[in-house]
């Protein structure tokens, strides 16, 4: 295991990007897909806990967590253990056509632990996507109906189906139609006060009742609706609190299925293992990837026993659920489920209350919102939370990356949390400290300029 002084993170020593980052980012240059997105020339070597160490041996704080992925932290020692064992043992024989036992232990893991009464079965894939995927192919078998509806602001994935379940940027659609047809898209209650105020009922399902289910798609021939319990990459929206439990109630109505893309909120990163737990709403099948198995590729879709009813051959995956992610997966349960989801509540609160006390001292704050460590700020012009500031945003992370501090972006100008769920409080203050120091400098800029 790689040893580190925790309390000289971060320490930036070269000039960013260093020598040997430079060297292999003209590489990547040369050879890489110009279609990622990268932010800042950060060439990772080594990861512990919430540290990253570069090429040049520069020391990180990870609030990224690849993404919201290594929920138990970089390599951490139990999860590494459970890779290793299982690597001397058997690599891949193919769940599709043969059994194994790591893959039987988190199917019955996860399928107890999901939301809600009923008896439930696991279908694993590859990545988030593929979950999607899985949930749009299961929902128009299940149902025999055509449609689904999703939400505008929402990103589910790359894949043609992913991708038409998408409704966040032009960018992830352009020049890739013909896109999957008979997807609706309508609109994600952000900063809905009829929602906030009143639980029951929730006028933005009565909205998609009146509009969409009566003008559009016929509820008959949907399928499915899909939504993300929190909105990750369109800015970490949290649905209001009625919203959930009265959509589910319009699903009912019309024998919908309700789908809930947890690939980012799931796996205790909003301090409850699925996020659907704090509306208390059982949805009819859960899309899980990215934290499942702490940065080993590996989805699932969850769903109840009565709608995961395809026959044989109807949908598998080679790789899906392969043994080595399977055993990382229980090793990351062990850890969420004894010590981490609990972190997460407590530490996100820490974070929450850290940005809001700032917000009071920094104009450039708008609002804070999230759940557990899935936490966001909106970057503000002049003090006025509606002039969003993305350009301002981006130069905000740029900076952070240069004082070591790694974060991403989301949404139109919000700058988003997701460190992995071990962060100690030590690494949450040390975080607020750098970001307040930013806009400390900032502000002394403005003033003096
Ligand atoms: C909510 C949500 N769904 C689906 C996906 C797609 O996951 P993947 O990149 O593993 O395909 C993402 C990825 O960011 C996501 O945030």
């Amino acid at each position: 295991m790689w040893h580190f002084d925790n309390t000289a993170v971060p320490a930036v020593k070269t000039p960013l990007p260093g020598p040997r980052a430079q060297s292999l980012l003209a590489r990547d240059e040369q050879f890489m897909s110009p279609s990622y997105t990268r932010i800042y020339p950060l060439v990772v070597a080594r990861g512990s806990g919430a540290v990253i160490e570069d090429v040049d041996g520069n020391l990180f704080l990870d609030f990224t967590a690849g993404i919201a992925v290594t929920a138990a932290g970089h390599c951490h020692p139990h999860v590494v253990d459970a890779i290793r064992d299982q690597a001397g043992k058997l690599l891949h024989m193919s769940g599709t056509d043969f059994y194994y036992q790591p893959q039987i232990d988190l199917a019955e893991r996860l399928a107890r632990l999901a939301p809600g009464p009923s008896a439930k079965r696991v279908f694993f894939t590859n990545s988030g996507a593929e979950a999607l995927e899985a949930a749009l192919k299961l929902a128009r078998w299940h149902t025999g109906r055509s449609r689904a509806l999703a939400f505008l602001g929402a990103f589910h994935g790359r894949t043609y189906g992913a991708m038409s379940l998408s409704g966040s940027k032009l960018v992830h659609r352009r020049g890739f139609s013909p896109l999957v047809p008979d997807i609706h898209h309508t609109g994600y209650p952000r900063g809905c006060t009829a929602c906030r105020n009143l639980a029951d009922p929730c006028l933005c399902v009565e909205q998609i009742e009146e509009t969409v289910l009566k003008r559009v798609a016929p509820p008959e021939e949907v399928a499915a609706i899909f939504v993300e319990p929190i909105q990750g990459e369109g800015g970490y929206h949290v649905a209001p609190p009625g919203f959930l439990p009265a959509l589910r109630d319009l699903c009912d109505k019309y024998d919908i299925l309700l789908v809930a893309d947890e690939v980012q909120t799931g796996m205790g990163r909003t301090g409850k293992l699925f996020a659907m737990e704090h509306w208390d709403v059982e949805p009819d099948i859960i899309c899980l990837a990215k934290g499942i198995a702490s940065g080993m590729p590996l989805g699932a879709i969850v769903a109840g026993e009565d709608i995961m009813d395809w026959p044989p051959g109807s949908h598998a995956s080679t790789f899906g659920g392969n043994p080595v992610s399977c055993r990382a997966s229980l090793a990351t349960l062990d850890l969420l489920e004894s010590q981490y989801i609990a972190n997460a509540a407590e530490r996100g609160e820490q974070l929450r209350q850290g940005l809001a006390r700032m917000q009071a001292q920094f104009d450039e704050l708008g609002e804070v919102r999230g759940l557990g460590l899935m936490m966001a700020v909106d970057i503000v012009e002049g003090g006025d939370r509606q002039a969003l500031a993305p350009q301002r945003r981006d130069e905000l992370i740029q900076a952070a990356f240069q004082s070591g501090l790694l974060l991403l972006g989301c949404g139109e100008s919000a700058i988003r949390f997701c460190p992995p769920l071990c962060v100690s409080a030590a690494q949450v203050k040390s975080a607020l400290e750098i970001i307040a120091d930013l806009l400390a400098r900032g502000r002394d800029m403005r003033m003096t300029g």
